[in-house]
């Protein structure tokens, strides 16, 4: 059985072209035992009748924000609140690009805003629209806020002779793009909370100039967000780094290491701490207060004392958490360096990665996309294959719920 059986979907139908690929994709979800409401944008009743969406859905077609029966009790908030599952096909550059910006100047509007539930789009446009910058920040942003997509596909558009990426994804691929985002996720690491570290620190010289380093945070982010979907109650104390926040994660922002010190140790207890972030090792003696200026008596001095180390700090805290691991980014003798760390540090596992020039695709581990990590432990060593960060941190929060005898929980 599919599971969509028994779901109740709103699907929103936008103005474009792709529009009369909905009337076989509201057959194909009630085929599968979905009830689907359809609400439609002015736009989308220029290219298919309400009469023929609403008769295949079997149901009342919306489209008035200001529909004076259905407002009494503030329908549209209703509607958004209603459903399990909320899907615009087709999305709209115009749509996307409302949506990245909050607006709810329509009904679909309205409730892609209020709306709780899970949202997925299928965009579909002109190659052109889809390239330019503007639909790419849009979609970026949407992806950010935690917005489903599937497609758009490539192939040939409506418009003759052009071809590119743009062209809606097929019924059937939304169908199991609906099923994929419904079906019980597991959650083995539910009840559990966690630490983790992101992004690198500054450790400032005076008013304008700081120490730092190229990390972006992307991995951090990355691992704070797959603890989340694994059902822990995440922590993320983050240095300065340009990311959005993750959802449903509490995020602490800090600058130096001292900081971060200070806001891990705020957060515990916790079941589970991962030190991700860049801590500088080093900071400025003596920051100043004022603009060091150029005297001509040459460079200045800088003096530098040693940071905490904080995941030293925290292996060897009496309110440890059970599980404490530590990242370490090294560019000559990698093993060796993080088997050190793995007894000096407290810590039962080390990820060790080669950040030296030219190690690890996606334009290097720091700042990179990609990460070739090595897991260390007391037991021996665990090689990964490279992965996209995203994937890395999935696979990490796999291996903290194994490794916590936590895989059976759903
Ligand atoms: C013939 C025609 C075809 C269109 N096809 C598309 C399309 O495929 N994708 C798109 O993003 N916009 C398309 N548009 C533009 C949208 O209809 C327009 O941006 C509208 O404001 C979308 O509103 P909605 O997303 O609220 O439905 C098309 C317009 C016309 C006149």
């Amino acid at each position: 059985m599919s599971v969509l059986s028994g779901k109740r979907i709103l699907l929103i139908v936008g103005g474009g072209i792709a529009a009369y690929k909905c009337l076989d994709l509201i057959r194909r979800l009630r085929e599968q035992g979905a009830a689907v409401t359809p609400v439609m944008t002015g736009a989308a009743a220029e290219f298919v009748t309400p009469l023929s969406v609403g008769a295949l859905a079997a149901s009342r077609v919306y489209s008035d924000l200001f529909d004076r029966e259905d407002e009494q009790d503030v329908g549209h908030i209703r509607l958004a609140r209603e459903h399990d599952l909320v899907l615009l096909a087709p999305a709209t550059a115009d749509r996307m690009a409302r949506v990245a910006n909050g607006l709810a100047e329509d009904l679909a509007g309205a409730i892609l805003l209020a709306t709780r539930a899970p949202v997925l789009m299928a965009p579909a446009m002109n190659p052109a629209m889809w390239d330019h910058p503007a639909t790419r920040r849009n979609h970026r942003r949407l992806l950010d806020d935690g917005i489903g997509f599937v497609g758009p596909g490539s192939g040939e558009m409506a418009e003759k002779g052009e071809a590119g990426t743009g062209r809606m994804a097929e019924p059937l691929e939304i169908v199991a793009a609906a099923e994929a985002l419904l079906a019980p996720r597991k959650r083995p690491l539910t009840g559990l909370s966690a630490i983790v570290t992101s992004g690198p620190t500054h450790e400032p010289i005076d008013p304008v100039r700081y120490i730092a380093n190229r990390s972006s945070g992307r991995q951090g982010h990355a691992i704070a967000e797959a603890l989340r979907d694994a059902g822990a109650r995440v922590t993320l104390v983050s240095g300065p780094v340009t990311l959005a926040d993750p959802r449903d994660v509490a995020v602490r922002h800090v600058e130096t290491a001292a900081e971060m010190l200070i806001a891990v140790e705020a957060a515990l207890p916790a079941d589970i701490a991962v030190f991700v972030a860049a801590v500088a090792d080093w900071r400025v003696a003596a920051e100043s207060s004022r603009k060091i200026k150029k005297t001509g008596d040459g460079p200045p001095a800088l003096a530098l004392a040693e940071n905490p180390d904080i995941l030293s700090t925290i292996g060897h805290h009496d309110r440890r958490p059970g599980l404490v691991i530590g990242f370490a980014a090294e560019t000559d003798d990698l093993l060796a360096n993080a088997r050190g760390k793995l007894a000096r540090k407290g810590a039962d596992a080390i990820l060790a990665n080669d950040v030296s020039p030219g190690a690890g695709a996606g334009g290097g581990v720091m700042g990179g996309t990609e990460n070739t990590i090595r897991l260390v432990t007391a037991e021996g060593v665990e090689e990964w294959p490279t992965l996209a960060k995203e994937a890395a941190a999935t696979r990490l929060a796999e291996w903290i719920a194994a490794r916590l005898g936590r895989t059976e929980t759903a």
